[in-house]
């Protein structure tokens, strides 16, 4: 589990000011795992960063495809822009990352992911008894700090650590965009999960209290949405929104009832159907795992492990 001690290390969100310019942000939803892949750019230099990329599978013809790959390279070459970050908000339990696609579209790219990535993977080399797999999260060209920041051309980028639905969950901010993958979802289906291992829906409620220390005014970008008849889908609110009306944590909410609501509606989901394929991949930071004297690649499922 994680170590509220650690948790309480890291810096204040109050810290992240605002910024003066603000990124153009294109949503490329996949509809396959309702994932909302982003391109966040500046509109001044044109350097932009890539955001939860998909890798397409198909589950019953055990195929990968780069359909939604291919599509934000080709929104991004129609665009003229330069990917200089290709990020993940977390290790993804619902899908593949197109991460390893995107990094082979445009090698200049870095690659990378929270600093709690290491923590996920040694959970799960030893769920899934990988032998030689490297638990330093070297798969990564980067791994982002809490608190830290940096260039998206003139954008500043600046990340938080959001753990509760996983250990490594990140929050990045670019502008006034928040991207905040699935620690915060569009206001009326509120929150995820926090019953992975080394998830925690008391830590999750520090997390979110912590981003509505962000302005109202700022745009959030949720990781994931499931639609409804009346709206479709939809994955822009704002902190404002959030603040006042997410349906699982809002302002008025106590620690005690989100984390005791919490607990119960997890009890009752069933694991995400890609959870292991995904695992297996986003662990290798989008590499399938190593072929066999074959040539063929594997995944090995655990049976009655989770
Ligand atoms: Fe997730």
């Amino acid at each position: 589990m994680l170590a509220r001690s650690l948790y309480k290390l890291s810096n204040p969100i109050r810290k992240f000011s605002t910024d003066l310019i603000k990124p153009k942000v294109t949503c490329l939803f996949h509809n396959d795992t309702n994932t909302a892949t982003y391109i966040a750019s500046c509109p001044e230099t044109g350097k932009c960063a890539i955001i939860d990329p998909v890798l397409d599978y198909d589950q019953v013809g055990h195929r990968v495809t780069t359909i939604h790959a291919d599509s934000v390279i080709a929104e991004v070459t129609k665009n003229h822009l330069e990917p200089v970050y290709i990020l993940e908000t977390h290790v993804h339990a619902d899908h593949l990352t197109g991460a390893k696609i995107l990094k082979n579209a445009f090698p200049s790219a870095q690659t990378a992911i929270g600093f709690n990535v290491t923590a996920v993977q040694v959970q799960f080399s030893r769920l899934f008894n990988l032998s030689n797999f490297r638990t330093d999260g070297s798969q990564f060209d980067k791994l982002i700090k809490d608190g830290e920041s940096f260039s998206i051309g003139k954008l500043n980028l600046k990340a938080f650590w959001s753990p509760g639905h996983t250990p490594a969950c990140m929050v990045y901010t670019v502008g006034d965009a928040v991207f905040s993958g699935d620690t915060l979802f569009m206001p009326d289906f509120g929150t995820a999960r926090c019953d992975f291992p080394g998830g925690s829906a008391d830590v999750l409620y520090q997390s979110i209290k912590k981003l509505f220390e962000l302005p109202d005014e700022y745009r959030v970008f949720v990781g994931h949405d499931y639609g409804t008849e009346k709206r479709g889908v939809a994955w822009e609110s704002t902190m404002g929104e959030e603040k006042r009306n997410n349906k699982h944590l809002n302002l008025s909410t106590s620690r005690d009832a989100f984390v005791q609501w919490r607990k119960e509606r997890d009890g009752t989901l069933k694991l995400p159907k890609l959870i292991m394929e995904s695992l297996l991949v986003n662990l290798r930071n989008g590499e399938l795992p190593e072929p066999e004297a074959n040539g063929i690649s594997y995944f090995k499922l655990p049976i009655n492990a989770l």
